[in-house]
């Protein structure tokens, strides 16, 4: 006990002398540093590669470059580095930021389907990978994790998300966040993590990138923010304000959302960078008339550093002469700036020498961007057991589609410093399996994803026709979705619906693996397929993976962490939507096709719904099956009354009732019946991932605190209301055991 106290009252002492220093060494520097050094910091320019520019050497020794994006050459990056630390005045070193989104060498499943494995273990060692890759070439700073809530899949960048729900989404955030930043970030290896994009990107207009978003205060609160008070609760070294405009006041001089909320209410003590030239662009919104307009307005919002238009370093000295942004603005961001820089230790070692670090895309790495792409991958469809096809007893396979044996388009977006060579495809997984054993019979049958030539049909009718089963591999190719990569229409793309038709009509049976960076359409090809395994756009690993699940080497466990919709028509569409006046219900649905002619206005269904297309969704989120079957029995709660403050035991009997081991995702989800503010008709409050031999049983529990349902009412006060709450645990979002319990106050 008292050698206890004495190690955390010493190590106590240590850390706060640390502070000490730190903050005495970085006021000593901020004392000493001239205006122009200051506005130096906060000063983000971009890379050119092997060459370093002059201008950027020059600036770099004037002290004008806080940080340096997008270059990735570890003798440049050090040469950089040695250009600030022995070159410039103050000999501050660089900030070295960089994309490491989902992977550096080793490419990981796109962050959406990580979010599928529903899986913060694996979130956590991907990003972790990632930050040790990106090490060995100085990087020491990405820009993710991006957590935009996302309800629309056209959008490009919903590959790059986690998702639609506020929870999952906060969740793995912090996962991604931790997985970076490690315990300390000084260590070897650990890298600045960057939450962005604040906020509300993701909402932007139809869906298309860096349009205009509009979410009204309670709305942004209890659905767009939570993702990012979690991340900066967890410690995220800096944010990323947003390009778009949010209700009329673009993100990159959003005073109230940079202040006020991140630093004022939230507490936040690190920085905030623009994104690439979202300052300057504030004139592009017609928000600033010129550049130092938008100078101003971004330094005054609380924006530290600027992603590489020049606003700040041309127009911040004039500013602050005319006493528009005072010095007190600028020393608070190059502190916060600085800070970051001890925290890394680059004041201490700011060179790379990669060799200290383990080599990327060793074998370690590799199984685990196999691990984690076997747990994103989501079956959708499995009649009559198809699936798993067995190696031992089938004769023939034919396997079709242009993602079949592409090392390029399984890594998706976002891949900057992945190497196709490195990938693993489907084709040469497959073959390893079945190798001695059925034949297999490979048509590319399109080009592209996006083809429309039907030239090669014939021979993939002719290869399927012979054969046990047609292994269809198709979705979107990389450049699909991404950044500025929208849709307006989300099916499979180019002839691939035809090319499923014209293997249909073979009579041979069809499995049909998606890879995708978005949620696609897929109503009308369901019918005409047996089986269907969302790969998501699956990384390096991509095709192990898929092979084993194939094969029945592992099963899936993946569940949906979006919504699918059956028709572009129903977007937005997620499973939290608000329940409005007039529900939609299955007794008052009516499709157009059966309307009487001439029927009164008012004799249908009059319900929110569409009159051409169900209002259930294709696939809902926390959809998922698995080659086992899991049943949930005897839903217990330990109390049907609670204070506030108090705390919900809930638990379930989870049973694997197949014959196959597997893992099932349960997940608890609410329903607050009453508000002061009308809420979700389900809250997503939390899950687990249960490993079950077949058979086996587990009673799977979750302590529900109250202050879990707290939710931001009219005033904008954050509270728990007493009521009646519905509960239901399961499989996915519109499954479950249902309960009801009230919280009270007397
Ligand atoms: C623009 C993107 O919006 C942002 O997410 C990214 O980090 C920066 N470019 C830097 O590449």
């Amino acid at each position: 006990m008292s050698l206890n106290f004495t190690i955390e009252a010493s190590s106590e002492l240590n850390s706060c002398a640390k502070t000490l220093e730190q903050s005495d060494m970085i006021t000593g520097l901020i004392n000493r540093m001239t205006t122009e050094e200051k506005i130096g910091q906060m000063s983000q320019f971009f890379g050119h590669g092997e060459h370093i520019s002059e201008h950027l050497a020059q600036s770099i020794r004037q002290g004008r470059v806080g940080s340096v994006l997008n270059e990735v050459r570890l003798h440049t990056v050090n040469e950089l580095q040695r250009l600030a630390v022995e070159e410039s005045r103050l000999g501050i070193p660089l900030l070295i930021g960089r994309d490491v989104i989902h992977g550096f060498n080793t490419i990981f499943p796109i962050p959406l389907g990580q979010a599928a494995s529903w899986c913060t273990k694996t979130v956590k060692q991907c990003a972790h990978i990632s930050a040790l890759e990106a090490a060995t070439t100085g990087v020491n700073w990405t820009f993710a994790p991006m957590i935009d809530i996302s309800r629309d899949p056209r959008w490009g960048r919903i590959a790059e998300s986690l998702g639609e729900d506020p929870y999952l989404c906060s969740v793995l955030g912090v996962a991604m966040v931790e997985g970076f930043q490690g315990d300390e970030l000084h260590k070897m290896g650990n890298i600045a993590a960057c939450a962005k994009h604040f906020a509300g990107y993701g909402a932007g207009e139809s869906g298309r990138d860096y349009s205009t978003t509009n979410i009204p205060e309670n709305e942004l609160r209890n659905v767009y923010l939570p993702p990012f008070k979690a991340a900066a609760n967890a410690g995220v070294a800096t944010f990323m304000s947003a390009f778009s405009d949010l209700n009329g006041v673009p993100a990159s001089g959003n005073k109230w959302l940079m202040t006020d909320i991140l630093r004022e209410e939230w507490h936040y003590n690190g920085f905030v960078v623009s994104d690439w030239e979202s300052i300057s662009q504030l004139t592009t919104h017609g928000f600033s008339k010129d550049n130092k307009d938008a100078a101003y307005e971004a330094a005054d919002a609380g924006i530290d550093m600027e992603m590489v238009s020049t606003t700040y370093l041309d127009h911040l000295p004039d500013l602050m002469a005319e006493g528009r942004i005072n010095v007190k603005q600028i020393n608070t961001a190059v502190k916060k700036i600085l800070q970051l820089k001890w925290q890394l230790g680059l004041f201490d070692s700011p060179y790379t020498d990669a060799k200290l670090l383990p080599k990327p895309l060793n074998s370690e790495h590799l199984q685990i961007a196999k691990d984690a792409a076997i747990k994103s991958c989501v079956l959708l469809k499995n009649d009559k057991n198809i699936l798993p096809l067995s190696a031992e007893k089938l004769n023939s396979i034919a396997i079709i589609g242009p993602l079949v044996d592409d090392p390029y388009e399984q890594l998706g977006t976002w891949i900057f410093d992945g190497d196709a060579q490195n990938s693993q495809t489907c084709l040469t997984a497959i073959e390893k399996i079945l190798s001695g054993k059925a034949s297999i019979n490979y048509v590319k049958a399109m080009q592209t994803s996006r083809s429309h030539d039907q030239t090669d049909f014939k021979q993939a009718i002719e290869s399927a026709a012979g054969a046990d089963v047609a292994l269809l591999i198709l979705g979107e190719e990389s450049i699909l979705s991404g950044e500025a990569h929208c849709r307006a229409e989300i099916g499979l793309p180019g002839c691939q619906e035809q090319l499923i038709e014209a293997i249909a009509q073979t009579g041979t049976p069809i499995v049909l693996v998606i890879m995708a960076g978005r949620p696609l359409t897929i109503e009308k090809v369901l019918p005409k397929v047996d089986a269907v395994l969302f790969a998501w756009h699956p990384g390096t690993m991509g095709g192990p993976a898929v092979a084993d699940l194939i094969f029945g080497k592992a099963n899936p466990s993946g569940k949906l962490p979006v919504t699918f919709p059956r028709k572009v028509g129903q977007i937005p569409i997620y499973f939290g939507q608000k329940h409005s006046g007039k529900p939609a219900t299955e007794a008052a649905y009516v499709h157009m096709d059966d309307i009487p002619v001439q029927s009164p206005q008012t004799s249908l269904g009059m319900a929110a719904t569409h009159l051409d297309t169900h209002f259930s969704p294709l696939f809902p989120f926390g959809f998922g099956l698995s080659y086992t079957q899991f049943s949930y029995q005897s839903l217990e709660l330990s109390t049907k009354k609670l204070h506030l403050g108090e705390t919900l035991s809930v638990r379930v009997l989870l049973t694997n009732t197949g014959g196959t081991d597997g893992e099932e995702i349960a997940q608890l989800y609410i329903r607050d019946l009453v508000g002061s503010v009308t809420r979700p008709v389900k809250e997503l409050k939390d899950f687990k991932r249960v490993k079950l031999a077949a058979g086996e049983s587990e009673w799977v529990t979750f302590d529900l605190c109250t202050d879990k349902l707290a939710f931001y009412n009219r005033e904008m006060e954050f509270k728990v209301e007493t009521g009646q709450f519905y509960l239901w645990l399961g499989s996915c979002s519109q499954t479950g055991l249902r309960d009801e319990f009230e919280i009270t106050d007397d």
